[in-house]
């Protein structure tokens, strides 16, 4: 089957290496010839360097690059079995690209978008044939992260979602399959990593170094929050929680951070300008942290158990299954355990004491417990064995 990709940006062209070095013939369209230039010689720097390591030999980067094919209007994508969608994130644009695009492929062709934040049943919409759309959201650099979500629209047909499943993991790619809502698994689950850390320094509980230090040490995360957010970029990570914010109708759990906010409005996004949380520039100095064992502590429970709570609570509204929440944020964005098994591990009954405790403090919305936490402590009920451990 040939795939076409549109949009030949960072996802873009992360997504056509992925298809491509699984043998598939993929041809890359974009509106802008530049685009395309780059994406190529990315590719050919980018398959340079996997020779280099020893990842790839020679004969492989020809039939990788060989696969792939640059193409300058969308009518050449007509020949496409599979065409995924990775433009501007705007859904005037999107919809206007998707209904020009049905009129050139075959009835049986299956139209993706690798949208981050906009409903698939919203762009489905624009479609003759609604049901042949689908969500399939990969995550940046795309060849590099296992984690594919693929996302069914109200409208998809069971065997177009079938199908988008058995392709992505076919390119070895590990497949979530979530719920059209905000923010799908990854960009939901994830949000109290940096929520309720900013929340913590905000609070003055804290400063960014021994947040980060708590995740890091007794955790095992691979970067603390603030960390990552430098990494990730401040205001990229501030818009994820601004937009799940507002599509989840203001629900406080979400709510964002005015000291991220002006973070990003000072131009202090992270390593790319610098200097984020921390400074980037050259012989600066890390601050250190306070190794204070019970601050520590009280840390890494409080942001854990608010993601503990956001996962459930994600099991709870039937986002997706419990072994693909776990498989999500294991494989999407590296946690060290799945956020249910840690639950079964810390126990059901801590879950629930922790966020009450958390609730009875501030009474605020944002720490209510997810009620599938308080049933399953009613039942002595855990995610992912029969018996309680
Ligand atoms: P990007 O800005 O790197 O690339 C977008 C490309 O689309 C550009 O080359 C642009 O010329 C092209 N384009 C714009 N309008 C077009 C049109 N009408 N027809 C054809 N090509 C057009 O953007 P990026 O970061 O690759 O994002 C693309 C999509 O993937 C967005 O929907 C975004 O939300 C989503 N996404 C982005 C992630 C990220 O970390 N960057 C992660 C997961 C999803």
């Amino acid at each position: 089957m040939t795939v076409g990709i549109i949009g030949s940006g960072t996802m873009g062209s992360g997504i056509a290496q992925v298809a491509a070095t699984a043998g598939s013939r993929v041809l890359v369209y974009d509106t802008k010839v530049e685009a395309l230039e780059r994406s190529r010689s990315k590719l050919e720097k980018i398959l340079n360097r996997l020779i280099e390591k020893g990842r790839i030999d020679e004969g492989k980067k020809n039939e990788i690059q060989g696969n792939i094919s640059y193409v300058n209007s969308l009518s050449d994508l007509k020949e496409c079995g599979l065409v995924i969608e990775a433009i501007v994130e705007n859904l005037e644009i999107k919809q206007a690209v998707f209904t020009e695009l049905e009129s050139y492929l075959a009835a049986s062709a299956i139209i993706a978008s690798n949208t981050s934040s906009l409903s698939i049943a919203s762009i489905a919409a624009a479609l003759q044939k609604p049901e042949r759309c689908v969500g399939i959201h990969f995550f940046n650099p795309a060849p590099l992260m296992r984690l594919v979500e693929v996302i069914p629209a109200i409208q998809t047909s069971p065997e177009v979602l079938q199908s988008a499943v058995e392709t992505i993991g076919s390119w070895g790619k590990s497949v979530a399959v979530a719920k059209d809502t905000p923010g799908f698994i990854v960009n939901r689950v994830a949000r109290p990593f940096y929520g309720e850390a900013l929340r913590i320094y905000d609070e003055g509980i804290a400063d960014f170094a021994t947040i980060d230090h708590a995740m890091k040490a007794l955790g095992g995360f691979r970067m603390g929050p603030f960390e990552l957010m430098d990494f990730i970029g401040n205001d990229v990570n501030y818009t994820v929680t601004e937009t799940v914010f507002t599509a989840f109708y203001f629900d406080p759990r979400y709510k964002p951070s005015f000291t991220q906010k002006r973070m990003s409005e000072a131009g202090y996004l992270g390593r790319k300008s610098g200097r984020g949380y921390y400074d980037y520039a050259e012989g600066a100095s890390k601050p250190s942290p306070t190794e204070d064992k019970t601050l520590t502590n009280t840390i890494f429970e409080r942001i854990l158990v608010m993601l503990i709570n956001e996962a459930a609570d994600a099991l709870f509204m039937n986002i997706a299954s419990a072994e693909d929440i776990d498989n999500a944020m294991t494989k999407g964005v590296n946690y060290p355990k799945g956020l249910l098994s840690w639950a079964d591990e810390k126990g059901i009954d801590w879950c629930v004491d922790r966020m009450d405790a958390l609730y009875e403090h501030y009474r605020e919305d944002r720490y209510r417990c997810s009620p599938l936490l308080r049933r399953m402590r009613e039942q002595g009920e855990v995610f992912f064995n029969d018996q309680p451990i």
